[in-house]
């Protein structure tokens, strides 16, 4: 027997209630989760939120689910419920058999039959999710749906709330920080991360990963260790897990007692589960590690006179591979000969190349500019073999202004290729003067001073494993590029 629409209403109101306390973000959302499981008669209930890149969903609030389930790792948006991102309802009637259940075991192991998925929509698009759990599998009434979705509703201004608040901080600190040195780098704005962190060290962790651009998850998963009977009897929750790296972090001060506690952990976590990837680290292992995984050039914690990040090496990685597939693709069946522009390209070259599945030739020019302005261009090094006949892919770092690429591609044409086209990582449009034809695109880039990973400001900063702006006091009066 369903609830009357006056006993929703007494409840909505109740959540409204709470939604306006002054609560944390964390306890509104447990108390919300309780009272909506209640309303439909469930066995459980997590409220979540997308991470910023919309890759992962993070528990902000749960009500009557164990903690082994809560942590059971971490939750892919393309694999659990995935039509929730796009805005729709989803229900599982066997979440054992169901494959867009990401964990069927666990939900075998833990007693859960049925799910019901409701997006939670900010301007019709899903930035988090209300889940409901029962153990016996049942069907939701028309009512308990549009009761959910009120709650989403609720939800989705709780959540912008909560963003609106964490940037405004964010904020704050940041221009206290500028305002203490024009040269120390400022946090990216991120979207909403409702982490509540156990140890400020892992909230320093947390900012540097954020600086790097590398996705983190804090403690998506536990792992029992030790169990009486059926029950576990103890277990270990990582604090961080590197969706990138595929990579657990624990954390750790140098206290000789806890460092020996936590390794006795990870031994047996090694033992019990060989295929998981673990370190514990202390605050310099960390910066190491970062610079290991090519996050930060020699170990150092962040970039003099870099801003920030705006693709870290993960991404520009997987753009170029992507790049890759579709020339690959493209040019299936041909040879082709790739032009780079000296110097900015030789990163990107060098990367772009090694995943192109054609036979292909490579080939350099070098270029100079003057005139008053700095807008003329000149040849200073030519082709080395001819490209009459053959198909001509130009791959360049940046297309600034165009003047660079307009020169070269009417340079090139004039040798008759067979075709010519033109891969370029970044694409600074804003800044456009000529109109030129570009093929493929990595990334299309803010008209801020970008350097990195090929690209350079005073001929340093090339050796940067990823692209990063740099700071506006640095090059105040240059022209950017
Ligand atoms: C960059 C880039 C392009 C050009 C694009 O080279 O490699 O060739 O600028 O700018 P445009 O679209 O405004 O013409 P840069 O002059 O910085 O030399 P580099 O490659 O040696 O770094």
């Amino acid at each position: 027997m369903g609830r009357s629409r006056a006993s929703y209403y007494s409840i909505l109101k109740q959540i409204n209630k709470v939604a306006n306390s002054a609560l944390s973000l964390k306890k509104i959302c447990n108390s919300i989760a309780k009272s909506a499981a209640k309303a439909v008669q469930a066995n459980g209930c997590r409220i979540l939120s997308f991470n910023p890149q919309k890759e992962y969903l993070i528990t902000i609030g749960a009500y009557g689910l164990s903690d082994i389930y809560l942590k059971k790792g971490p939750l892919d948006v393309h694999k659990s419920l995935p039509d929730i991102l796009d805005g729709k309802v989803v229900f599982i009637a066997n979440a054992a058999k169901d494959e867009r259940v990401q964990y069927p075991k666990v939900a075998l192991a833990q007693g859960i039959s049925s799910i019901l998925g409701i997006p939670v929509l900010e301007k019709g698009e899903a930035i988090g999710e209300i889940r409901i759990y029962t153990r016996e599998p049942r069907q939701f009434s028309e009512a308990d749906r549009s009761f959910l979705l009120s709650v989403a509703d609720i939800c989705a201004v709780i959540f912008e709330r909560a963003e609106l608040h964490q940037l405004l901080e964010q904020d704050y600190k940041a221009s206290e920080k500028r305002r203490k040195s024009s040269r120390v780098s400022s946090l990216p704005a991120t979207t909403l991360r409702p982490t509540s962190f156990a140890h400020p060290s892992e909230e320093d962790f947390a900012k540097l990963l954020d600086f790097y651009c590398i996705e983190w998850l804090y403690e998506p998963r536990s792992f029992p260790l030790r169990w009486e009977g059926d029950k576990i009897a103890e277990m270990f929750t990582p604090d961080f897990y590197l969706p990138e790296l595929d990579l657990y972090i624990e954390l750790t001060t140098l206290k000789q007692n806890l460092l020996t506690e936590k390794n006795r952990k990870l031994r047996q976590l090694r033992a019990l589960y060989p295929e998981v990837n673990i370190r514990l680290l202390n605050k310099s292992d960390f910066l190491k590690l970062l610079a290991k995984y090519g996050y930060g050039p020699l170990g150092e914690a962040k970039v003099e006179g870099v801003d920030r990040v705006l693709y870290s090496h993960a991404k520009i990685q997987r753009r170029v591979r992507t790049l890759a597939r579709h020339i690959s693709r493209d040019y299936t069946g041909q040879r082709l000969v790739l032009v780079g522009i000296l110097k900015g390209v030789v990163c990107f070259m060098a990367d772009l190349m090694q995943h192109l599945s054609l036979p292909v030739t490579l080939d350099f020019m070098a270029i100079s500019y003057y005139g008053s302005d700095g807008q003329v261009v000149k040849i200073t090094r030519d082709l080395d073999s001819s490209i009459t006949g053959q198909h001509v892919l130009m791959v360049e770092d940046i297309v600034d202004t165009g003047m660079t690429l307009n020169y070269i591609l009417s340079h090139l044409s004039a040798h008759n290729p067979a075709s010519l086209r033109v891969c370029t990582l970044l694409d600074k449009r804003a800044r456009r003067l000529v109109n030129v034809p570009l093929d493929y695109v990595g990334f299309e880039v803010p008209d801020e001073f970008v350097v990195g990973y090929g690209l350079d400001y005073k001929g340093e900063y090339r050796n940067l494993p990823f692209i990063g702006i740099l700071h506006p006091e640095l090059i105040k009066g240059t022209k950017p590029r």
